[in-house]
This record gives structure tokens, C-alpha cells and sequence, in this order.
């Protein structure tokens, strides 16, 4: 059996960059490039390195990071680097315990259940598996549990992905060093630190087909992601005309005439508020909670002061009594096609603009696609479900004339 983990050139200088005192690396680039395996490895040697540590691997869903992160790559590299004797996998609870008290954790950001049991710990590394998928505010949530003491580790944030849009916030904040909250540079950009990996790194290790047969005739805008690393907008993405030219600082927003409300429920939890001004609109601020109750999250809005103004909030028609929590809390209309349809006619005819602090409905809505099928992609939607609430119902209702 092959002990010996080779790193190809590539995963060499990841390495490197993970030892240089950077406290958050993010690997980005193509399909089956090897990002995956160097930062599971990378976490493999720091809980050997440092008995007693803890190390969690997140994904958005667990069912994802079981089998791609943990049955893929974890144990198989485990087996060959320290054999099946010296670790245990406790399935139940989903976590590996190797003989020197070290943990590594697996989880899913995604599921409720999930984040009450990850986040009830505290972790020396937490790698961020395919964060294309994983919302800023989820990945945020987590960032306080990078808390364990153990002498000589340093702590450390590790993400990898296939790019996704330009302005997905791991652009933002990893590439451009623009503080995903606040749309400034980030204070100490030394700490982020990235790098591109591509298949082509990764030669030896792959089928000799793989990279001319599969990810070479792929569709256009698909190999630019999963051949090359590039960072472009997906396909099927549903506000594709939306461009950057549309986010205006919140000090350039005009006096607004009247507000609407929109307000998605579940565990992530998201509302916007849109202020409408001549014929435009303009959603002027969002808040989103993860994991907290409407009550809660009615309160956190209160006491930021939306509700200075007075308006209708169109909530999600499947919230129930969750409905009446919420400040002006009334049923949305959800039609689904007809809603986007309306907002897309605003963004071609210049209408609809987002200030630049509402970095929830901006972490969205550059990857709200659907699929193949023609299907909305469920992931990080909860946003772009309030927005449509919010600004369609009303339409619906004939109390504004759009
Ligand atoms: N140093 C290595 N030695 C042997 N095999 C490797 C090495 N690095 C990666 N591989 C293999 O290459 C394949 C792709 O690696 P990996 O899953 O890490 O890529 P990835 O960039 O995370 O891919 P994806 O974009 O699909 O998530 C896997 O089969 C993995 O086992
Ligand atoms: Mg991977």
C-alpha cells in the first residue's frame, strides 16, 4: 500500500501558502484539480501534529460532505497515511477520533440540527467545502467557533470551490479584498490569501481522458469554470441582466416615498425592505438570522429601526402564524414566474437597484439559476424569496401601479 502522500506541484504551493501566516486560504479552480484532497490532508497532518485538537470540514449539506469529503477522501487517505488501527469513525455522531485525542468533525451549515451540534464546539481549523454553495452569513455564523486552544497551532480558516460568479463574496472578499459587509477594503488583506488550482495540476492523478474528453468539450461558460478556474456567471442564472452599475452606496439612495416589505421564513431566515422612488425601486436594506425564532428576528429588525416607516410586509404564505409575528406581517403573493418576470422587466428597463449594504440579497443574486430542468435551484434563495414577496405582492394587489 502506497503510504506516501505526493503533492503535485500545485498542492505544494498550497501548502506553503497554508504555513504562511495567512488566516484564511481559499483554493479556488477547476474540477478534480485536488483542492479537496490538499486541505483534507492539510487537516489530517495538523491533528496529528497537535494532540488534543479539533478540526471541522462544513459543507451546505452533510449528506454532501459525508461522501464527497469524508468516504472520498478522508478516510481513504487516513487508511493509507496511518492504517485503519489508529482512528475510529463515529458514525452516529459523524466524527473521526484518532488515537491522539485529535477530532475531525463533519457537518452540513445547511441543516438546523447540524449547525446546533458543529457550532457547540470549538474548533482549531475549519474548512469550508464548496463555498460557492455556503451563503456569507452561514460561513460568518461559524467563524466564532474557531476558538480551541492548543499550544503552537494557529488557528486557521480553509475554503476551496469551483469559482462561481465574480461577485459571489468569495470574490469579493478573497480576489478583490472588498469587505463583503461594508463593500470597503478589507482592514488586514494579508490575512486572505487564494490561490488557483486547475486540472491541469493535477495530470497525473486523473483518468488520461478526463481533461480532453470531458471537461474540454463542455458547454462555454461551464468550462470556464471546471477546465480553467474562471469566475463567471452561471448558466441559467435567472437575473443575469443584473450588473454591478446597479449597487449605489446607501448615502446616493433618494428620499423614498413608501416602502414594501418582504419576508422569507426557516432557518435561514431573510427580510429586505424596498423604498420606492418615482419609477424606480430600491431595496435598501436586508437583515437575515440564521437558527432564531420570528420573534427574534422581528425584535433584531425593530431595534434597527425599519420600522420607522410604516408599511405592508409580504411574508411567505406557507409562514402560518409566523406571519402575525412579523411588523405589518401580511400574506405575499407567490407566484413564482410571473414574480420574476416582473423584476427582470425592472432591471432591463434600469428600475431596480440594491444599496451596497444589503450584502444578503447581493450574496444571492448572482447565482439564482435554475437548473437543466428549468427548475429554481433551492440553495441560498431566502433572499431572493423575500425580494419577489416584496416587491411583486404588491403589483398583484393594484396598489402600485408598476
Ligand atoms: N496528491 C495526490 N495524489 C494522488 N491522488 C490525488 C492527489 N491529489 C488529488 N488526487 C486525486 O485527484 C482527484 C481529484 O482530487 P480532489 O477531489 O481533491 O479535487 P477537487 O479539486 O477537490 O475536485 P472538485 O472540483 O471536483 O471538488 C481525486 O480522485 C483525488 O484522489
Ligand atoms: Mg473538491
Amino acid at each position: 500500500m502506497n503510504r506516501r502522500f505526493l503533492p503535485t506541484g500545485a498542492q505544494r504551493a498550497a501548502l506553503s501558502l497554508i504555513k504562511s501566516g495567512a488566516k484564511h486560504i481559499l483554493l479556488f479552480g477547476g474540477a478534480r484539480s485536488g483542492k479537496t484532497t490538499i486541505l483534507v490532508l492539510a487537516l489530517i497532518f495538523r491533528s496529528l501534529r497537535y494532540p488534543g485538537s479539533r478540526h471541522l470540514v462544513c459543507r451546505l449539506r452533510l449528506k454532501d460532505a459525508r461522501s464527497s469529503v469524508l468516504h472520498e477522501t478522508m478516510i481513504p487517505w487516513l487508511n493509507r497515511i496511518i492504517g485503519t488501527k489508529l482512528y475510529k469513525l463515529n458514525r452516529h455522531d459523524n466524527y473521526i477520533s484518532l488515537y491522539n485525542g485529535s477530532e475531525i468533525w463533519i457537518g452540513g451549515l445547511g441543516d438546523k440540527e447540524q449547525v446546533d451540534r458543529i457550532l457547540g464546539h470549538e474548533y482549531n481549523t475549519i474548512y469550508f467545502n464548496e463555498v460557492s454553495q455556503i451563503s456569507y452569513h452561514a460561513v460568518t455564523t461559524a467563524y466564532s467557533r474557531l476558538a480551541m486552544k492548543i499550544p503552537g497551532c494557529k488557528n486557521l480558516f480553509l475554503y476551496d470551490c469551483n469559482p462561481a460568479s465574480p461577485l459571489h463574496w468569495s470574490y469579493r472578499v478573497f480576489i478583490r479584498k472588498i469587505d463583503f459587509k461594508t463593500d470597503t477594503p478589507i482592514v488586514r488583506p494579508e490575512m486572505y490569501e487564494s490561490m488557483l488550482i486547475n486540472p491541469e495540476d493535477n495530470r497525473t492523478n486523473l483518468a488520461e481522458d478526463y481533461i480532453e474528453d470531458v471537461l474540454e468539450i463542455l458547454p462555454e461558460k461551464q468550462k470556464a469554470r471546471f477546465r480553467y478556474g474562471q469566475w463567471v456567471k452561471g448558466e441559467g442564472c435567472i437575473y443575469d441582466r443584473f450588473t454591478e452599475e446597479m449597487i449605489i452606496a446607501p448615502d446616493d439612495l433618494p428620499e423614498m416615498e413608501y416602502y414594501t416589505g418582504g419576508q422569507d421564513f426557516g432557518l435561514n431566515i431573510a427580510g429586505v425592505k424596498i423604498g420606492y422612488h418615482e419609477d424606480k425601486i430600491y431595496v435598501v436594506k436586508d437583515h437575515g438570522g440564521h437558527n432564531i425564532t420570528t420573534k427574534t428576528f422581528n425584535d433584531q429588525l425593530t431595534r434597527k429601526g425599519w420600522f420607522e416607516d410604516d408599511f405592508p410586509v409580504y411574508c411567505d404564505p406557507a409562514g402560518g402564524e409566523r406571519i402575525q409575528e412579523i411588523t405589518g406581517g401580511i400574506k405575499a403573493n407567490n407566484a413564482v414566474d410571473s414574480g420574476l418576470d416582473y423584476i427582470n422587466s425592472l432591471i432591463e428597463r434600469e428600475r431596480f437597484y440594491i444599496s451596497s449594504e444589503c450584502s444578503g440579497v447581493l450574496s444571492e443574486i448572482w447565482d439564482y439559476s435554475r437548473d437543466e430542468d428549468d427548475k429554481i435551484i433551492k440553495i441560498n434563495d431566502h433572499y431572493m424569496d423575500a425580494l419577489r414577496y416584496a416587491i411583486f405582492s404588491p403589483v398583484q394587489q393594484g396598489i402600485i401601479i408598476g
